[in-house]
């Protein structure tokens, strides 16, 4: 692969700023990859909008982000994931890589076998989980709680507000009842929830994050396709949004800990192939 294929960024899509949780996870073990992260703050949430609406969207910021020289796609959305990660497989020959709730290293990991999943209105009625507990949950008990209303709350960096504590504590309720002893975090802007949720479970439960594992898998795909970028140089990040830059800049920089720009996304008008 030519040195200039290497040096080409990653792209990184979510409805908004939840991939940003995974952005960290994929810069602190590939620090010299050039980052390219779009949000799509004007269609935000996915999680209660029909598949081929998410499809529709999601390939339109992955073409944009095609159109800037990704060389790798990451669907950092487990929403995005379950309505288009097939169809961006068809349509882009590069690696598209997708994530999905850690359900089975919950289940393994799980003492009691009760395990709750946290996840978007979308995710729980998609087929990618019906599977996944199909696969992995028989014999055990798996608690699937929808949670309307958290997505906005992270993206109004609402992350300690009233209303927070109080879907959190409707969501958590059941799962805590039962006793389960593992939770898995079905969406990626809820690892911006960490805190206020070991506030109301308890420091014994085990919290599972896809975001780790899905950063591991982009470098073996980059490495096993001769792509990983071996300049040792740092690698640069850019930050996409379609929503209003400025207010997203602020947000984005909050959310990282850092101060970033936002440019406005060109959306382009393209349908799902
Ligand atoms: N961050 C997305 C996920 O991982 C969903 C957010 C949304 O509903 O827009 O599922």
């Amino acid at each position: 692969m030519s040195g200039h294929t290497q040096q080409a960024p990653i792209g990184i899509l979510d409805s908004g700023v939840g991939g940003l949780s995974v952005w960290r996870q994929i810069r602190a073990l590939l620090p010299d990859e050039h980052l390219l992260y779009a949000a799509d703050t004007a269609h935000i949430p996915y999680g209660n909008k029909p598949a081929g609406l998410v499809r529709q969207r999601v390939h339109a910021l992955a073409e944009a982000l095609v159109g800037e020289g990704a060389k790798a796609l990451v669907v950092a959305c487990n929403t995005a994931t379950a309505a288009a990660v097939e169809s961006l497989r068809e349509r882009f020959a590069i690696p598209v890589v997708g994530m999905e709730p850690g359900i089975k290293p919950a289940i393994l990991g799980s003492r009691n076998g009760v395990v709750g999943i946290l996840a978007t209105e979308a995710m729980v009625r998609s087929q990618r989980m019906a599977h996944l507990v199909q696969r992995y949950g028989p014999g055990k008990q798996v608690i699937i709680q929808p949670c309307p209303g958290l997505v906005e709350q992270v993206e109004q960096h609402a992350l300690h507000s009233s209303e927070t504590t109080r879907l959190l504590q409707n969501y958590l309720a059941p799962i805590i009842e039962q006793q389960a002893d593992t939770l898995v975090l079905g969406c990626t802007h809820y690892p911006f929830l960490l805190e206020p949720i070991r506030h109301l479970t308890g420091p014994a439960l085990q919290i599972i994050d896809t975001g780790p594992a899905v950063a591991r898998r982009l470098h073996d795909l980059l490495a096993e396709q001769g792509l990983l970028n071996r300049a040792g140089q740092g690698g640069q990040a850019r930050f996409f949004s379609t929503g209003e830059p400025s207010s997203q800049a602020a947000l984005f920089s909050r959310l990282l800990g850092f101060a970033v720009q936002v440019e406005v996304l060109p959306s382009p008008n393209v349908r799902a192939g």
